[in-house]
């Protein structure tokens, strides 16, 4: 099989087009012929950073992706030849990623494929659509009429988890850096905006809570925003991250007596057993996609597999306007 393989970590210029032997579906697996994968942020910090969670080189990248089941593993009775799928399952750890025509997944970490979305849409959610579930559903368990406040509302996560935040019937409050971005935002359901370059956390929570602050803060960035986050919420608030890998002063968490959670959704993928699986994230993931309540927004530009390396580079430029999709077939 064709794959795109990553020979060094470091720059794009370490991306190889090479072939494969065919793999086989393990116990629990299927095999799946890749239509489409998408990059994300991780994608490019693996390729660059070398992380204790990154494959052994050579190795082929690539978390999440769409397509059909060719074969099925050892216990595997819920997919048959022809099924489609999509799912977050490897490029990490010991499991071939989804830059390749063939790759062994576990059933843990896929479901169908949304009938509404073509694969393309579809490699576009797994990993952000699993990430913002877990933060909004699984850490500050949000309740219709909760006003919430996400931060990198146009953002890979932060799109999604608008979208998600309305499905729930929350008030969503939404923060980026332009106009146009405004725009995005708004179109997928985010109820306020804020222009984070503009307008400090004291004057928006004015503005929008009338100085309370909101009930929980879903922050997709880090650093900066994880503080403004902090200072954004109420009393006994809750703030969820996807990025806590700094230092902060923590006084103000203790002085509001706030719940601070962290979703680190590679934890199943990279850990031993345990961990709960992604599959019934994506069930219900999929259900709103097929009831058209999530819409994955997509970067324009078009990436066959040879232009892995030209996608990874996008990504890294933090130029893209919505998710980077590879078609590998
Ligand atoms: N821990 C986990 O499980 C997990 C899961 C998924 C992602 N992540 C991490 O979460 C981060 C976001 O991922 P992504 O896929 O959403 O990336 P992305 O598509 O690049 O989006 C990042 C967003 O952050 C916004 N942003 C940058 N600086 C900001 C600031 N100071 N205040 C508010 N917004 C700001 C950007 O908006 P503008 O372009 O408008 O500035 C952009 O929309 C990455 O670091 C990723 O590695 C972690």
């Amino acid at each position: 099989m064709r794959a795109m393989l990553l020979t060094g970590f470091g720059d794009v210029s370490n991306f190889e087009l090479g072939e494969l032997p065919r793999p086989e579906p393990g116990p629990g697996q299927v095999l799946v012929r890749v239509a489409a994968a998408s990059v994300n942020p991780v994608d490019v910090k693996i390729r660059q950073l070398a992380p204790a969670f990154a494959p052994k080189l050579p190795a082929v990248l690539g978390l999440d992706f769409a397509g059909l089941v060719e074969e099925v593993g050892e216990g595997v009775t819920a997919y048959a030849p022809g099924d489609e799928v999509y799912g977050c399952a490897g490029g990490v750890g010991q499991r071939q990623g989804a830059l390749a025509e063939l790759m062994p997944a576990d059933v843990r970490f896929l479901a169908r494929k949304p009938r509404a979305l073509d694969f393309r849409s579809a490699a576009a959610l797994p990993l952000v659509a699993i990430t913002a579930w877990d933060a909004l559903h699984g850490k500050a368990r949000v309740q219709a009429g909760e006003h919430a406040l996400i931060q990198g509302g146009a953002g890979g996560v932060g799109h999604v988890a608008v979208q998600l935040a309305k499905a729930a019937g929350l008030a969503v409050a939404a923060t980026v850096s332009s106009p146009a971005k405004a725009d995005i935002a708004r179109s997928l359901g985010a109820d306020e905006i804020i222009n984070y370059r503009e307008e400090e956390p004291a004057a928006y929570v004015q503005r929008l809570t009338g100085g309370a602050g909101f009930d929980l803060a879903f922050d997709t960035v880090g650093g900066a925003s994880l503080e403004a986050s902090i200072a954004a919420v109420r009393p006994r608030g809750r703030v969820v991250s996807t990025n806590t890998r700094s230092t902060h002063d923590l006084s103000l968490l203790h002085a509001k007596a706030l719940s601070l959670h962290v979703v680190f959704m590679l934890l199943p993928l990279v850990s031993a057993v345990g961990e709960p699986d992604y599959a019934p994230i994506l069930r219900e993931v999929a259900a709103l996609a097929d009831a058209g309540r999530l819409t994955p927004l997509l970067d324009e530009r078009a990436f066959s597999l040879a232009r892995a390396a030209e996608a990874h580079a996008l990504v890294e430029s933090g130029k893209a306007v919505g998710k980077v999709v590879v078609d590998v077939v």
